[in-house]
């Protein structure tokens, strides 16, 4: 029913290790699509928005990236939903939620360094989802590998076919540009910090002598060598194997200069894939185009504007059409919710909107109401559960210094766990359980208490390791060398000292059921 809306929605994130350049090719890629008119733009709002609130101020400290923002623009009649990743690996928890929300990557390596420790994991997560990835070779500008060492590299280390779309023209200073294998057409670079430009095109083919002239002999002919064995001798590009996640599309260039920007931009438009059908736990198929609306929460955020202290449900939608006012139904709460106030974001801007296709994806100011995978939809509710939590790995008690906060202190931890930041256990005790993946999970959990709630709180660290989540019925079997905690669904948790009292324990008890997940939130299965 929406089929021409859903065929121009694309949704997708880059990755990378920090410093390849995100934040340079996201500012460059909005600036080629026309979203923005000068360079420096999303860099000099990253750099406002870390001024104007002290929270970004931990990642400026850091020289991280810890937020997650979602970006709408349109490009060549397409609609463009990016979702920025945050860098740190502590985040892995949000991180992966915001890949669940994407349909396709952009995976951005340092042509000096290749496949990074960071670029590993992301990888990982898009492979699991069997999302399409392009792959965009940045930095050729400075000393780099060899293209062909580029390729083995992400071959060897990420287990993905490397197919090159385009072939560099030398790399530092000797960088002149790239050959389009596919058009066979010469883009020869011409160096531009500040604005758009087209790459000139005054070169007519490989053959023109020209080319020799503009690269030197000996560039010239590594060059035409490496052309000769990317054409002839690495598999072709093939497009279903990009869409199974199978192989990869190399593009070369400099986001800085911006070059080969444009091109990665254009190709990307027409290979990536627009939102596809889902097919969820309970067997059932949504197909993006069909009227009936559905999206999921994937990412809550407070305080995002510290004048407002308001808290955003960030949704993806997979289908139908979204319109202001409309009601949906939110299994979880068993209720209908009027959707008044939607918001699509530009970094952080937002406008609000009045509809949103599949791919889309929306704001929500959410008082309370929303947590991370709740179901949205107005037709019959399913289950689709892409969101699971990790096991923590890191433990503490939290400790309220100032006694008078108490209700404060409530609200805090409370919402700061509904978005994400930490797992809660044992919320009602007066000094809860905090566990996470990552230490700074815990130094973010501070720094925002006192900073967006004014709770000086302390943690006081546990010997423990390794979590699982279990049945009650199994209570008994647990020793006193592990704890028993709820989390905040009320959930019973073991938590073990360590892998090894895990294994021991599994060894003498193999019919207890442990689980890395919490088991599934039963959803209604129909509206009462
Ligand atoms: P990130 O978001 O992935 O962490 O990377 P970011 O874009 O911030 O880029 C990291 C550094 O690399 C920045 O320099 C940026 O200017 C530089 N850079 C990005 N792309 C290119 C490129 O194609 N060529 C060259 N030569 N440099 C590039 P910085 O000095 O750390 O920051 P800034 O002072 O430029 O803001």
């Amino acid at each position: 029913m929406y089929e021409k809306e859903v065929l121009r929605r694309r949704a997708f994130a880059i990755i990378a290790h920090p410093d390849a350049g995100k934040t340079t090719l996201t500012e460059k890629l909005l600036l080629y699509s026309g979203a923005i008119h000068l360079a420096g733009h999303v860099r000099a709002k990253k750099e406002r928005r870390k001024t104007r609130s002290d929270w970004m101020t931990l990642e400026q400290e850091r020289g991280i990236s810890i937020s997650t923002a979602a970006m709408q623009f349109v490009s060549q009649g397409y609609v463009v939903n990016l979702l920025d990743t945050p860098g740190h690996q502590d985040f892995s928890e949000d991180t992966y939620r915001t890949l669940m929300a994407v349909d396709s990557a952009v995976m951005v390596l340092d042509a000096a360094r290749g496949v990074e420790p960071q670029t590993i994991k992301l990888f990982h997560i898009c492979r699991e989802r069997k999302i399409p990835i392009f792959t965009f070779i940045n930095k050729m500008d400075l000393p780099a590998l060899d293209p062909f060492a580029l390729l083995d590299n992400i071959e060897s280390v990420l287990k993905i076919e490397a197919v090159p779309l385009c072939w560099p023209m030398g790399s530092g200073r000797d960088f002149k540009g790239f050959y389009d294998l596919e058009r066979k057409q010469v883009h020869s670079f011409q160096k531009s910090v500040t604005s758009a430009y087209p790459a000139c095109e005054q070169i007519t083919g490989l053959d023109d002598p020209r080319l020799q002239e503009i690269m030197g002999e000996e560039i010239y002919r590594s060059f035409r060598e490496g052309v000769e064995i990317a054409s002839s001798a690495l598999p072709p590009f093939d497009y279903e194997k990009f869409l199974r996640g199978e192989q990869t599309p190399v593009f070369f260039g400099s986001a800085l200069t911006n070059f080969g920007v444009e091109h990665l931009l254009k190709e990307f438009l027409r290979l990536s894939p627009s939102p596809q059908r889902v097919i969820t736990e309970d067997g059932k198929i949504i197909e993006p185009a069909s009227e009936k609306f559905s999206a999921f929460v994937f990412k809550l955020q407070a305080n995002m504007n510290k004048a407002h202290r308001d808290r955003v449900a960030f949704v993806r939608i997979l289908s139908g059409r979204f319109e202001r006012g409309m009601s949906v139904f939110v299994p979880r709460l068993n209720k209908e919710i009027k959707l008044t106030s939607p918001v699509a974001f530009f970094g952080q801007e937002r406008n609000t909107i009045d509809e949103a296709y599949a791919g889309d994806i929306i704001g929500l100011i959410n008082p309370g109401l929303y947590r991370l995978g709740d179901l949205l939809c107005t037709g019959e509710p399913f289950l689709y559960n892409p969101l699971p939590r990790f096991a923590p790995e890191l433990f503490a008690r939290l400790i309220l210094q100032d006694t008078s906060k108490a209700k404060q202190f409530r609200k805090a931890i409370h919402e700061l766990s509904e978005e994400g930041v930490i797992q809660l256990f044992n919320i009602y005790e007066q000094t809860p359980i905090v566990g996470v993946v990552g230490q700074l999970q815990f130094d973010v959990l501070l720094y925002r208490l006192q900073d967006e709630y004014a709770v000086p709180a302390r943690l006081e660290s546990l010997p423990f390791q390794v979590s699982r989540w279990t049945h009650e019925k199994h209570k008994e079997k647990f020793s006193r060398y592990d704890m028993l905690v709820y989390d905040s669904e009320g959930n019973l948790v073991v938590l073990f000292e360590n892998e090894f009292r895990l294994k021991s324990f599994q060894e003498k008890y193999p019919e207890v059921e442990l689980f890395s997940h919490p088991p599934q939130l039963a959803l209604a299965a129909g509206r009462k």
